[in-house]
């Protein structure tokens, strides 16, 4: 996969989230759309060095163009983590300067890398000597008591000009005391305009909007009012059909294929008995497909039956069809 590949698919990506965008999460997300760009949950630089590999880094070459975001704020260690990322094939590596959790406020990375603009410089230009793939960072627009007007054009001069082109900006603040991750991804204000304003000052720049974008019309709107991509979280595990079926139609120019969340599970369930056969549980995948039918008659059935029973021993396959009964039943 080249280095262009990971840019054009950015027009459209779905953001990291711990805990939800493991590999089987992307390989659903990768059957739904083949164009936009796919990233990991976020790991920590040691992680990677010292950790074990395959659970954390492996992916399924199915999923390019994919990105690892990576958490640290040691240069040397993520320019290590980088090159052996880099090795293993991922398309992109993505610095996490927005993640206000207190274990990662400890470790001192994440949106408290906002205040400290010179050293993000320091650890980009450490991965990006380390290996040929693309650098890129996800930031907020400021933490605490900042001035987003000010902080962040300084931020993205700051860090462009150690080499990094492409940035995706959740467009609200962190607030590092008193807010739970939870609530710093609804509470702090939104604040669109700045983004636009961030296009305006940097137009080499390639700048993604994230936050509370819901749909592919709001997705459209920010691209044609001239931003280079979109990134969207929550929606896209939420109601991946809504969000992520008709992407590579409408976001990418592509042909229509015509795919029903139906389709999608009925193509899923290769994939699900390699799993089990590799003494995988099939919960561990359903649990990323339970809003594939989210406003659809049946979907309360659909999720039921796999809540109750996809943890239990010796759930297969049996139980999507079942499962998948209560849609297709209610369609009928
Ligand atoms: C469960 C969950 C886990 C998240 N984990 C990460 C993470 O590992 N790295 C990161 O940069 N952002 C993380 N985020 C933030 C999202 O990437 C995104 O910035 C945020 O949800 C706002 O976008 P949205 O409104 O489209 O969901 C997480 C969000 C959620 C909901």
């Amino acid at each position: 996969m080249s280095k262009n590949a990971a840019i054009s698919a950015a027009r459209l990506s779905v953001a990291p989230m711990m805990d939800w965008t493991d590999r089987h999460c992307r390989y659903l997300h990768r059957l739904m759309t083949r164009e936009a760009l796919l990233y990991t949950e976020m790991v920590t630089a040691p992680a990677v060095i010292h950790g074990d590999r395959a659970r954390l880094l492996g992916f399924n070459e199915a999923e390019h163009p994919v990105a690892l975001q990576l958490g640290g704020s040691d240069p040397a260690e993520l320019a290590q983590a980088t090159k052996i990322a880099a090795d293993l094939g991922y398309d992109e590596i993505n610095l996490n300067v927005g993640c206000p959790s207190d274990r990662v406020q400890s470790g001192f990375f994440g949106a408290v890398l906002m205040e400290r603009a010179e050293l993000v410089a320091d650890c980009v230009a450490a991965m990006m000597s380390a290996s040929p793939v693309e650098v890129t960072v996800k930031c907020r627009i400021g933490v605490d008591d900042q001035t987003p007007e000010e902080v962040l054009p300084e931020f993205l001069a700051r860090v462009s000009a150690a080499g990094v082109n492409r940035f995706t900006i959740h467009a609200r603040k962190a607030w590092l005391q008193g807010l739970s991750p939870k609530e710093n991804r609804d509470i702090p204000p939104l604040d669109y305009p700045l983004v636009h304003q961030m296009k305006e000052i940097f137009p080499h720049l390639h700048l993604s909007v994230n936050g509370g974008i819901t749909t592919l019309d709001q997705a459209k709107g920010f691209l044609e009012a001239g931003l280079d991509g979109v990134m969207i979280g929550r929606a896209a595990y939420h109601e991946p059909a809504s969000v992520l079926l008709r992407a590579d139609a409408e976001i990418f120019g592509q042909p229509e294929r015509g795919l029903s969340a139906e389709d999608i599970v009925r193509q899923m369930l290769p994939y699900i008995e390699d799993h089990l056969a590799s003494d995988g549980r099939l919960h561990q995948i359903t649990r990323h497909m339970l809003g594939l039918f989210t406003g659809r008659p049946g979907a309360r059935g659909w999720r039921r039956v796999l809540s109750e029973g996809a943890s239990k021993d010796g759930a297969g396959i049996a139980l999507v069809e079942q499962a998948l009964a209560q849609v297709t039943q209610r369609a009928a």
